[in-house]
């Protein structure tokens, strides 16, 4: 079969694309390396010794899409194109809607013009809100998001679920993703930020790296047993392990939602900690003040994934770590 993955230059897609040419599916990519690399692609076919097709294109041009869905018989989609910075969609609110949404929706035209009713859509645990106790469960309601970013993926939800109302052959799987980090054991692939990295991880490997003087560690007084952060890390193989057991669960209609998290939160200090003993390089650190709209704790039951989806996450926060550090002390500046 063959399944478009739209985004697939990016960080998750690229490692997914890993995953499902090595599960024997055949892929074409559709993104307009905003954020991505192609140079990313490349290197999937040297870890697969397969070769995704890669269609430079962006979801929001119709005439792309049609072109695409008449060349290649795809059987189903994963959805990972969009935007994705929080601070950013609060300035610019816009472009996040216009993308994540007003291309979600032109997509969805063009499979449905297609005949393709199948998508994995990537949400996150954002769409839980502000208020939701921890762990997140599937059976929790959406809550109230506090950003253009998060507010996106939950409008997107809503309206992959309209959709399937609406059409009865479509079937469609959310994955709520909690924190992917790490990379594929190979060190060829990772996560490869522009500009100066919004996320613990990708920061800290950069540190590591001596691309940036310290981390500063977003509060240390919150409510929790060291007073710093705690999220749910989960490794990106495994992530992407979870797209693959997801295309498999698409042969039944209607909408699904599942937790893709490790269940276990781990602090700021413990992240810092881990990867030192893991390296042996340190990270220079000081704590600072709290950055606005972090929630002090959250992390995921997985059970539901694992109950549905026969899926759960095999590797640990030691191997995040390595498999982070083989990448990023490999490729200093990424691609
Ligand atoms: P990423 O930015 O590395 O990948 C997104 C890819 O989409 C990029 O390659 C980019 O070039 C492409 N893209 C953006 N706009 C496009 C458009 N209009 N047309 C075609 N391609 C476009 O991000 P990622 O971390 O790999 O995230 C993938 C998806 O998972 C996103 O939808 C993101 O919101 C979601 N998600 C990510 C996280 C996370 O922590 N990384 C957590 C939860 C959900
Ligand atoms: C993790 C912890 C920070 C950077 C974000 C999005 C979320 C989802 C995943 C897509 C927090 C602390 C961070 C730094 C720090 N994305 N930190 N110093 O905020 O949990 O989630 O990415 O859906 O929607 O909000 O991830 O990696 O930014 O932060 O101390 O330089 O690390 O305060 O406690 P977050 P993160």
């Amino acid at each position: 079969m063959t399944i478009l993955v739209t985004g697939g230059a990016g960080y998750i897609g690229s490692h997914t694309v890993v995953s499902l040419l090595d599960a024997g599916f055949d892929v074409v990519v559709l993104d307009n390396l905003c954020n991505g690399s192609a140079e990313s692609l490349s290197r999937v076919a040297s870890i697969t010794a397969k070769a995704p097709v890669f269609i430079e294109g962006d979801i929001r041009d119709s005439v792309c899409l049609s072109d695409l869905f008449s060349r290649y018989d795809i059987g189903a989609v994963i959805h990972f194109a969009g935007l994705k910075a929080v601070g950013e969609s609060v300035l610019k609110p816009l472009d996040y809607y216009e993308t994540n949404v007003g291309g979600t929706i032109t997509l969805l035209k063009a499979m449905q013009s297609a005949g393709v009713h199948k998508m994995v859509f990537s949400s996150s645990a954002t769409v839980y809100g502000l208020e939701a106790p921890t762990p997140y469960e599937e059976t929790q309601p959406r809550g109230t998001t506090s950003n253009p970013y998060g507010s996106s993926k939950a409008m997107v939800e809503r309206l992959l679920e309209d959709w399937t109302q609406a059409v009865p052959e479509a079937s469609v799987v959310l994955l709520r993703y909690f924190n992917p980090i790490g990379a594929h054991e190979s060190g060829l692939i990772g996560e490869d930020p522009q500009g100066i990295p919004n996320n613990l991880m990708p920061f800290m490997a950069q540190v590591a790296v001596g691309r940036r003087d310290k981390l500063s560690v977003f509060g240390g007084d919150y409510p929790t047993p060291d007073g710093t952060c705690r999220r749910d890390y989960l490794h990106v193989m495994d992530l992407a392990e979870g797209h693959v057991s997801a295309l498999s669960s698409l042969e039944q209609p209607g909408v699904r939602a599942f937790n893709l998290g490790t269940g276990a939160p781990v602090s700021v200090l413990e992240m810092i900690r881990a990867f030192e003993s893991q390296t042996g390089v340190q990270i220079p650190f000081e704590i600072v003040a709290r950055r606005a709209g972090d929630l002090p704790e959250f992390w995921a039951n997985p059970e539901k994934a694992q109950r549905g989806l026969g899926w759960f996450a095999k590797r640990d926060l030691d191997a995040m770590m390595v498999d982070t550090w083989r990448w990023q002390s490999n490729n200093p500046e990424g691609y």
